[in-house]
C-alpha cells in the first residue's frame, strides 16, 4: 500500500508527501510491531562489485578548481581576464610615484599575451601598490609558509618589491621583499617565501614598489606551503584529503558542462591544459555567465589544474582516471553548435592523443610530454568519456565515429557514452536504444531529482539487461524543493540518496560506476547546489551526502549477496531499504540498511551459508531526527558517522535501526 502511495504522488510536493507518508505508516501500525527478519545469504554471491563502483565527479564549477582545489591564491595572476585588472587594485598616492600599464604581446605569445608594466618613481618604500583580492579573499594561516613568485624582466632602472599579506582590515600579517636583478632583460622567475603571523579567511596580498625604474610583471602568484604532497603550485591539501578519505574507485574530470562549452570555441581542450603553466591559455568559465541569477564575472579557468594534474591526483589516491572529452558538440542548452562530421577528425585525434599522453611510451610525442612534466610511468588510462550530456541523432553519429577510431587503435579502452541530461523521456530512450545497439561499453545516466525520485526509483536497475552496455550513474543528487544553497544538502537529501544507492549496489552487475555531482562548492562563490563538499577559504565541510557516499565507497566489498525479508528484496516496504555484500579479501559481510521512517525499527539479521561469525560486529550509524539538518562550518559533523559495537549470537544479530538512519554493519565470517 505504501508503495502505491509513493507512485501516485511522484512529481508532487515531495517533501510534504514524504511526511504524510510517514504519518500514514505510523497510523497503520506498521512500525515497531515486532522484529523484522532480514536474511543474508552469505554463500550466494550474485554479482561482483567492481573496484570502480563508487567514484567522484569533478568539475570546475562553484569555484571548484580556480579558487578551490587549485591552491593558487592570486586571482587573475596573468592579467588575462576579460578585464585585465579584475581582482587587482592599483593605489598610488601621490600620483607621480608610479604607474601601471597592461601590455599585450599577442603576436609573440598567443597563450599568455598580457602582462603589467610598472613604472616606479620613488626613493624609499613608496605608496605605489598593487593589491590582489584573491578568490573571495585569501585564506591565510598563522605560522604557515607562503610561496610568492612572479615572472619579470627589467626594462630600466632598479625596483624593489615588498610582498605583504593583509588581514581583512588591511593590517600587514606577513611580508618579505625581493630585489629583481636590474640586468635581467628576459622573462625570469623570482621567488620568495615568508610566514603569516595571523589566520585570516578574507586576506589579500599587496605588492609595494620602491626605487626608480620600469619592471614588467606576469604570473604573479602566491601558494600556501601546505599543498597536497607539498607540491609547489599544487592543490589544497584539505580538499584532496576529503577525496582521498573516500578511497574513490575513479575520478571523472573535467566535468560536466565545461567540457561542452557555450560554443565550440569555449569547449575544454586538454592540450591547452598541459605543459608549463604560463603557457596554458586561459578560458572564461562557462559558469561565469550560465545562470543569470548567480553570475560570477570573475570566474575563469587558468588551467593551473590541468589534465596532467588530474591524472596525477588519480595516481596519488588510487583512483582510475576517467577523462571526458568534447565530441564535436557544444552545449545543446546554449549554442548547440556541432562540428560537421567531415571536420570531426581533430576532435577524434585529441582523444587518440590523450590516450598516448596517458599511456604512451616516453618516446612518443605525447608520452614524452607526460615524462617531461614529471611522470615517465604511464597513468594506466582504461576508460574515456565521449561527450557530456549530449543527445539526439547528432550525438549518436558522432559517438560512432569516435568509437570506430578509438577501438581500432585501443580496443581495450572502455568508452563511456552520454544518454543526455535526464534518465527518462524520448531523448533518453532514443540514445539508450541506439547506444546499446552500437555496443557502447558504458552509458552515462544523470539524475538531479527530488528526494521522492530517489526513494521510489530504488528498483530502477532490477530490470535492466545483464548483458551489453553497463551503466555509469555519472551525475546524481537529490534536490530538496524549497531549499537554497548549502541548505539543499540536508539529511533528507542524503537519506534518499542512501536509499537509492542500495538499489545501485544490489544491481552491481549492471551499474559499475557511480558518482554524485557536483563535487565542490565555495560558500561565497557557488552557482549550483546541492554539492557534495562545501568550502570556504580555510575550511572544508563534508555534507551528510558526502558521508553517505564515503560509507558506500569504504564498504563496497567484492561481491553482492542477497538480503531479503519474507523472501523478497528490501526495496522500500515499510520504508526500509537494504543491500549486502561480502568482502572476500577481508572475510567480512557488510549490510547496509536505510530506515526512512521517523521511528526506530527492530531488525533481526539472520546469516545463512556461513560456518561461523565473529561475536561482535561494527555498526556505523548516520542519523538525525531532523530531516532539514545540514553540516556547517560551525558544526561540520552535525551529521557524521558514529561507531558502535553490535553483539552477534550464533548467526543472528539484533539491531535497533534508529529513525531516519543509514546503517552499515560489518561482520567477520569464516
Ligand atoms: O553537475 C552540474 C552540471 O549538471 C554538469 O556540469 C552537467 O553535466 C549537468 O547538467
Amino acid at each position: 500500500m505504501q508503495q502505491i502511495f509513493l507512485i501516485v504522488l511522484t512529481g508532487k510536493q515531495m517533501v510534504k508527501a514524504f511526511f504524510s507518508l510517514l504519518t500514514i505508516a505510523v497510523l497503520n501500525g506498521q512500525v515497531m510491531a515486532q522484529d523484522k527478519v532480514f536474511s543474508v545469504s552469505v554463500n550466494k554471491p550474485v554479482a561482483p562489485v567492481q573496484p570502480t563502483m563508487w567514484g567522484v565527479f569533478f568539475e570546475d564549477i562553484n569555484f571548484g578548481a580556480d579558487g578551490g582545489l587549485y591552491a593558487e591564491l592570486v586571482k587573475n595572476r596573468s592579467f588575462e581576464f576579460t578585464n585585465p585588472l579584475m581582482g587587482w587594485k592599483v593605489e598610488q598616492t601621490p600620483v607621480e610615484e608610479g604607474s601601471m600599464l597592461i601590455q599585450n604581446r599577442a603576436d609573440k605569445n598567443t597563450a599568455n599575451p598580457r602582462y603589467a608594466r610598472v613604472t616606479v618613481n620613488n626613493r624609499s618604500r613608496g605608496s605605489f601598490t598593487l593589491t590582489n583580492e584573491g578568490f573571495r579573499g585569501m585564506g591565510l594561516k598563522k605560522g604557515l609558509r607562503y610561496d610568492f613568485s612572479a615572472l619579470y624582466k627589467m626594462v630600466s632602472g632598479t625596483v624593489k618589491l615588498y610582498v605583504e599579506l593583509l588581514d581583512a582590515k588591511g593590517n600587514i600579517i606577513g611580508s618579505v621583499h625581493v630585489l629583481p636583478d636590474a640586468q635581467n632583460k628576459t622573462w625570469k622567475k623570482i621567488t620568495a617565501d615568508f610566514t603569516a603571523s595571523a589566520t585570516e579567511e578574507k586576506g589579500a596580498m599587496r605588492l609595494a614598489f620602491e626605487g626608480n625604474g620600469v619592471i614588467d610583471l606576469d604570473m604573479i602568484s602566491l601558494f600556501p606551503g601546505d599543498t597536497w604532497k607539498n607540491r609547489p603550485g599544487g592543490m589544497r591539501a584539505d580538499m584532496v584529503q576529503m577525496l582521498a578519505d573516500m578511497k574513490p574507485g575513479f575520478i571523472r574530470f573535467p566535468g560536466g558542462c565545461i567540457v561542452e562549452g557555450y560554443d565550440l570555441s569555449q569547449r575544454y581542450q586538454w592540450k591547452k591544459t598541459v605543459g608549463p603553466v604560463e603557457e596554458r591559455q586561459l578560458l572564461i568559465n562557462r559558469w561565469n555567465f550560465e545562470f543569470a541569477h548567480r553570475p560570477a564575472p570573475d570566474y575563469f579557468q587558468t588551467f593551473g589544474l590541468g589534465f596532467f594534474e588530474y591524472f596525477q591526483l588519480c595516481a596519488d589516491i588510487g583512483a582510475e582516471p576517467l577523462p571526458i572529452l568534447n565530441c564535436g558538440m557544444a552545449c545543446q542548452f546554449n549554442s548547440a553548435e556541432v562540428m560537421p562530421l567531415d571536420q570531426l577528425q581533430p576532435y577524434v585525434q585529441d582523444a587518440l592523443d590523450l590516450i598516448e599522453f596517458a599511456n604512451g611510451a616516453v618516446t612518443t610525442r605525447w608520452g614524452k610530454l607526460r615524462a617531461d612534466m614529471g611522470h615517465p610511468e604511464p597513468f594506466h588510462l582504461k576508460m574515456l568519456g565521449v561527450g557530456n550530456e549530449n543527445w539526439g541523432p547528432q550525438y549518436l553519429e558522432r559517438f560512432k565515429i569516435f568509437q570506430q577510431a578509438l577501438k581500432e587503435k585501443y580496443p581495450d579502452i572502455k568508452l563511456i557514452a552520454s544518454s543526455g541530461t535526464a534518465p527518462d523521456g524520448e531523448r533518453f530512450d532514443f540514445l539508450n536504444k541506439g547506444l546499446r545497439a552500437a555496443n557502447a561499453d558504458f552509458i552515462d545516466e544523470h539524475y538531479y531529482r527530488p528526494p521522492q525520485f530517489f526513494f521510489s526509483n530504488v528498483n530502477r536497475y532490477d530490470s535492466y539487461p545483464r548483458e551489453g552496455a553497463k551503466v555509469f550513474a555519472g551525475e546524481y543528487a537529490s534536490h530538496v524543493p524549497k531549499t537554497n544553497g548549502p541548505e539543499k544538502n540536508n539529511w533528507l537529501a542524503a537519506l534518499s540518496e542512501a536509499a537509492f544507492l542500495t538499489g545501485l549496489e544490489r544491481n552491481a552487475a549492471v551499474v559499475q560506476m557511480a558518482s554524485y555531482a557536483p563535487l565542490f562548492a565555495h560558500y561565497d562563490g557557488w552557482q549550483w547546489a546541492p554539492d557534495l563538499i562545501w568550502v570556504n577559504n580555510l575550511e572544508v565541510v563534508g555534507t551528510p551526502g558526502y558521508y553517505v557516499q564515503k560509507l558506500f565507497s569504504l564498504n563496497k566489498g567484492t561481491a553482492v549477496v542477497p538480503v531479503s525479508r519474507d523472501g523478497k528484496i528490501i526495496d522500500g516496504r515499510d520504508s526500509l531499504y537494504a543491500t549486502a555484500v561480502i568482502d572476500e579479501k577481508t572475510k567480512e559481510i557488510i549490510v547496509k540498511i536505510v530506515n526512512a521512517l521517523p521511528d526506530a525499527q527492530n531488525i533481526t539479521l539472520n546469516f545463512t551459508g556461513v560456518k561461523k561469525l565473529a561475536s561482535t560486529a561494527e555498526h556505523t550509524l548516520l542519523q538525525s531526527e531532523d530531516l532539514s539538518r545540514v553540516n556547517t562550518i560551525q558544526s561540520p559533523r552535525a551529521i557524521a558517522p558514529q561507531e558502535s559495537v553490535l553483539k552477534i549470537s550464533g548467526k543472528k544479530s539484533k539491531i535497533v535501526l534508529r529513525g531516519y538512519s543509514f546503517n552499515v554493519i560489518r561482520i567477520k565470517y569464516s
